[in-house]
């Protein structure tokens, strides 16, 4: 943290941004040196003011630049000869409105002082320990554990104000603006080592530098609230701040895939970031303690959207929790105590909950009556569960007017996490559940698999040909160096060659060779289900003679005769993503991939756990795991998607639509390669 700060461009006018800076600083209580810069001279707020920051006697840790945008550089350049640890540029228009040669201008200056430079068009930087407010955010907020980074300024301002009358806690908030230089992956990884944060709770819009954002060290719960979700929304993206936002769903993959946590809103991501502070869960067995029985249904359908096992043995909870309610509440989970149930009641029952070892996680849903006491109530879970040793999760919700308010309030300023949300309160539960097994999951290596040896050359030699689409067999073989199956399946020369190739690989597809003719449906080159060889004789003929009327100068070797498959039709595919590279999608596939949209993505390289996750992500998943008898062979699906992977950077798409999974295997039955 900084010990000493100048402000280029402190100014003596109480409205603009250079004296805000100045008071906020200065009332925040930042114990080290203060700079304000200025070429009138003269006092600021008191403070004796510099010309320049190459008069201020010793080189400040870090300088907040607010003059206007033309002079920025040659202030950089200044700090630069002086010595300043860092900048942080406050001034708009730069890259947000196309000048990105002026903005490049900046970090190359940075780079060549080796300063690190936040911003442009940024609100500044606060920390809550160093009582930092280099900022011309809000003068106050209710400090706590959670990093804040925004990109947006003025939406980190809204923000930082919900936060403070929601008493949800910062440490520190940094403005990220254009991201000439700082970036999320290097706050995330500075904050790993920041013993006063808990959590870093991030607002993107784009990721500047796709490739390096993938290395970052995630040790930390991360929490993102990424916006640009819908095309019209992430059009408004880019234009907001020049950056470039990818498609969603890779996103959503890619968070996935490093360990971060994507929240919808950004009360569902503040509310997540309260619950970090909840200890880990022993397990899973969780009880709802409600006064209300609409709430608790309502709950008890959140927690199965998210996946929260709800304790359920009746007699065990009937013998705990019966005497904690009136005759006419009920003690099957969610654990009603009724509309008169106050805070003596919860208390019993928070007290029990905490005490029981078979229950590994607690949430409390409240309904406010004028019978009871919202503060009272909060006050009964939080005392519990502090006497008990904050042992195992917590979330509450409580639904009401001004006294919950303030409850929740009290919830939250003592870590326990509180909103008036029944989807909040369960997915905050869900989210400490969800980072515990982040951290807990075994860090696979993967290397990107590569294609090597007879492989890579017969890629190289059919690219060499310069085609712009490639032969079913071309596709094939390349498919198959990578180790992907395919059915069987044979070429003949003629019919009785066919026949005699035939024999087990009934019922087949018959699919006419040549290398005239690429869209062989249009000239009647294909014939399915044929059962036998009866069948496949009249057939054979048929076809020729269709094939000879429809394209009578096309050459044709023969026919390639496949074996037909039955299964479960999914897709693959293999594209490069503009912003993260080449990435997988893996999905149910043939007619329902356009209906049903449902696929998953991972960026290359992945390994067989992500892989795995693949195929549970989909909605569909269950179709996966012996759905009706029909079985599948999972570790086929795996190989698939481990293998395709070593055509990345020698492809430009693959395309295997669709891939036929089975008991016996997966295999590509029809697939599209284009080098
Ligand atoms: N060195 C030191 N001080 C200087 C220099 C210099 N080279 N040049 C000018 N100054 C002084 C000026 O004399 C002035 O002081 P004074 O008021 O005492 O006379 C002060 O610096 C400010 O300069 P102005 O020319 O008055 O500029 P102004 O304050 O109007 O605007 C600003 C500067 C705020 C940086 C503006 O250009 C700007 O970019 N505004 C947008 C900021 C912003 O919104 N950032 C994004 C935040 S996120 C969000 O959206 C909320």
């Amino acid at each position: 943290m900084p010990k000493s700060i100048a402000v280029i461009g402190a100014s003596h006018d109480s409205k603009k941004i250079g004296y805000e800076i100045m008071r906020n600083l200065i009332k925040g209580g930042f114990k080290g040196k203060i700079y304000p810069i200025n070429p009138k001279a003269d006092k600021i707020l008191d403070k004796k003011v510099y010309k320049s920051v190459t008069e201020v006697p010793a080189a400040p840790d870090l300088a907040v630049i607010v003059i206007p945008s033309p002079f920025v550089k040659d202030v950089m350049i200044e700090c630069g000869k002086k010595g300043v640890k860092s900048v942080a540029v406050i001034t708009s228009g730069f890259g947000e409105i196309g000048k990105v040669k002026l903005e490049n201008e900046l970090k190359q200056i940075a780079d060549k002082y080796q300063m690190s430079l936040f911003g442009p068009n940024i609100f500044g930087i606060i920390n809550s320990p160093a009582k930092l407010n280099a900022s011309f955010g809000l003068p106050s907020y209710f400090p706590g554990n959670i990093a804040f980074i925004t990109q947006s300024g003025a939406l980190g301002i809204g923000l930082m104000g919900w936060t403070s009358m929601e008493k949800v806690g910062l440490s520190s908030v940094v403005s990220l603006g254009n991201k000439a230089d700082v970036t999320e992956k290097e706050l995330i990884e500075y904050f790993n080592n920041d013993d006063n944060v808990d959590v870093v709770m991030i607002y993107m819009e784009g990721i500047k530098n796709p490739i390096e954002f993938l290395k970052t060290k995630i040790k930390k719960p991360v929490i993102v609230l990424k916006s640009g979700r819908s095309e019209k929304g992430s059009k408004a993206v880019a234009s907001h701040t020049g950056s470039l936002a990818g498609a969603d769903k890779i996103y959503s993959a890619v968070f996935d895939q490093m360990g971060i946590m994507r929240a919808n809103s950004f009360d569902e991501a503040f509310g997540w970031a309260v619950a970090m502070s909840q200890p880990k869960p022993k397990g899973e067995e969780t009880v709802i303690i409600t006064n209300g029985g609409g709430i608790g249904v309502l709950a008890t359908d959140e927690c199965e959207t998210h996946g929260i096992k709800l304790l359920d043995d009746k007699k065990y909870l009937e013998q705990k929790f019966r005497k904690t309610m009136p005759e006419f509440g009920s003690a099957s989970n969610p654990i009603d105590i009724t509309g008169q149930g106050g805070d003596v009641q919860f208390r019993n029952a928070a007290r029990i909950a905490f005490a029981e070892s078979r229950i590994k996680s607690v949430i409390f849903l409240y309904c406010e009556t004028s019978v009871t006491d919202p503060m009272a109530i909060a006050t009964a879970i939080y005392e519990e569960h502090k006497s008990a040793g904050s042992n195992k999760p917590v979330s509450v919700c409580f639904l009401g007017g001004e006294r919950s308010k303030l409850a929740i309030k009290l919830l939250n300023e003592n870590k326990i996490p509180a909103s008036s949300s029944v989807p909040i309160a369960v997915s905050s539960l869900a989210a400490v559940y969800k980072w515990h097994e982040i951290k807990s999951s075994k860090k696979e290596k993967v290397s990107k698999p590569r294609l090597v040896g007879a492989g890579k050359k017969y890629v190289d030699s059919v690219k060499k040909q310069k085609k712009s689409f490639l032969l079913e067999h071309e596709s094939r073989q390349i498919l198959e160096s990578a180790g992907i199956k395919f059915p069987k399946s044979v070429f003949a020369k003629s019919v009785s060659d066919a026949v005699k190739q035939a024999k087990n690989i009934y019922p087949l597809a018959m699919k006419i060779a040549s290398p005239d003719i690429i869209h062989k449906s249009d000239v009647g080159g294909v014939k399915i289900n044929i059962k036998n060889e009866k069948e496949l004789r009249t057939e054979y003929r048929e076809m020729m003679k269709r094939v000879k009327k429809n394209k009578p100068k096309a050459k044709i070797t023969g026919v390639n005769l496949v074996q037909m498959m039955k299964g479960l039709e999914c897709v693959v595919g293999l594209n490069e993503d503009p912003q993260f590279g080449p990435v997988v999608m893996f999905g149910l596939g043939g007619v329902y991939v356009e209906v049903l949209k449902d696929v998953s993505f991972r960026v290359v390289p992945f390994g067989k756990m992500e892989a795995e996750k693949m195929i549970s992500d989909l909605k569909t998943s269950q179709l996966f795991e012996g759905f009706r008898g029909m079985k599948v062979k999972k570790q086929d699906i795996i190989k698939t998607l481990l293998n395709i992977q070593k055509l990345a950077g020698v492809t430009k798409e693959v395309d295997i639509n669709p891939l036929i999974v089975n008991e016996k295997g997966a295999f590509a039955v029809d697939a599209r390669v284009i080098l």
